[in-house]
């Protein structure tokens, strides 16, 4: 891909329509023009769509890259076609009119003039300690749309990526997921399309009611019997409770051998006492194996709303930390669900 339009003609309206309704949109009214921007946001080939509608929006925009991530070198290529400017992170600073930052890693370098929209829980909370903050910070994790990316999206990733990868059908099978988190429900929920033998581990109390009612089976992580006896019986065992060593430091490492093994979690979940060659993708988020870890469909909305929060900044500007407003997440989520076939009631029965 050289430039923005070969983005958009690869992911097109019918797979992202947000993205391509506001580009449209901005360009024609140029919310943004005369505003300097600072976008921190991994730089791929998908996130240069977001960037094309802030640079149509016609802002003044400087992009960069977040720390914990290779930069696309060919994205880079692109955005200099374009004429965007790309700056590594640690040189970027100054005064800026919005920060759209992941992570809060903006936070010491950048001051901005009107407001600051956060992508991730991490940088959420970073933000929220800066109670007495000078413009509004407005975060697009604590949404319900973020749910369509982390929930749907990863599962669908993880559920993708391990039946492409495993060399046995597993339609049928016993499948064994810890953590019922918004990952957790998401792998569960796609699982549950091939077997009906779904185990799920939770150390929290609600959630193990949760995943009774769901109609899957629950079993404490606490009960370190009954979960090596669930282990045992599996055939694919799947982590994302977001905590390292998770397996290694409670269950014996017997109850887990020549399962498929594989971890969703950003940590190394199995831990100390499995190999690399033990668990699928070596121990690494099991869906960052494939092309695409996660489809732009699930995308779309989130960047759209990464975006749109600007306005949200600019209506109300009540200063400090609050979440993305309420009637802009469910007319988020209402649209994405009516464009991609699902209703809003099916999506409230996954998350
Ligand atoms: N692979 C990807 O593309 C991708 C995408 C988003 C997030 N993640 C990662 O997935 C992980 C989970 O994220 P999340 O948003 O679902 O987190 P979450 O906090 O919503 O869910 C984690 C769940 O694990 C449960 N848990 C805690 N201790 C447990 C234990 N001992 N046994 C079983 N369950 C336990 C918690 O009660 C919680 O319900 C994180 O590491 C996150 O960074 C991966």
């Amino acid at each position: 891909m050289k430039c923005f339009d070969d983005v958009f003609r690869h992911y097109s309206p019918d797979i992202a329509p947000f993205m391509h309704q506001m580009f449209a949109d901005y360009q024609a009214s140029q919310p943004y023009k005369g505003f300097t921007i600072v976008h921190n946001v991994p730089l791929t080939q998908t996130t240069l769509m977001k960037t094309a509608c802030l640079k149509a929006a016609g802002a003044d925009l400087v992009v960069t890259n977040p720390s914990f991530m290779n930069e696309d070198m060919d994205a880079i290529q692109v955005l200099a076609n374009e004429q965007v400017p790309y700056v590594p992170l640690e040189l970027v600073k100054g005064e800026f009119d919005f920060l759209l930052d992941c992570g809060a890693e903006l936070v010491e370098s950048c001051y901005a003039n009107k407001g600051i929209v956060e992508l991730t829980r991490t940088g959420a909370m970073r933000y929220q300690q800066h109670k007495e903050f000078h413009v509004p910070i407005v975060s697009v994790d604590d949404t319900r749309l973020k749910c369509l990316e982390t929930c749907l999206g990863t599962g669908e990733g993880v559920y993708r990526a391990i039946t492409q990868v495993a060399d046995v059908d597993l339609t049928n099978k016993n499948v064994l997921i810890f953590g019922f988190g918004k990952v957790g429900i998401g792998i569960a929920y796609y699982f549950s399309k091939i077997t009906p033998n779904i185990i799920v581990v939770e150390a929290d109390s609600g959630r193990l009611k949760l995943i009774e009612q769901r109609g899957y089976q629950s079993v404490d992580a606490r009960q370190a019997q009954l979960v090596e006896r669930a282990a045992d019986k599996s055939d694919l065992i799947v982590t994302a409770t977001g905590l390292k060593d998770i397996i290694s430091n409670n269950y014996h490492p017997l109850a887990f051998k020549g399962k498929l093994l594989a971890n969703a979690g950003a940590e190394d979940e199995f831990g100390f006492a499995f190999e690399a060659k033990d668990v699928l993708a070596d121990k690494k988020p099991v869906n960052f194996i494939l092309k695409e870890p996660t489809l732009m469909e699930f995308l779309d909305p989130i960047f759209y709303a990464h975006n749109i929060a600007i306005d949200d900044a600019l209506n109300n500007t009540q200063t400090g930390f609050r979440a993305l407003d309420k009637k802009t997440d469910e007319a988020i989520v209402s649209q994405w669900a009516a464009h991609h076939g699902w209703t809003v009631e099916k999506l409230n029965t996954i998350f």
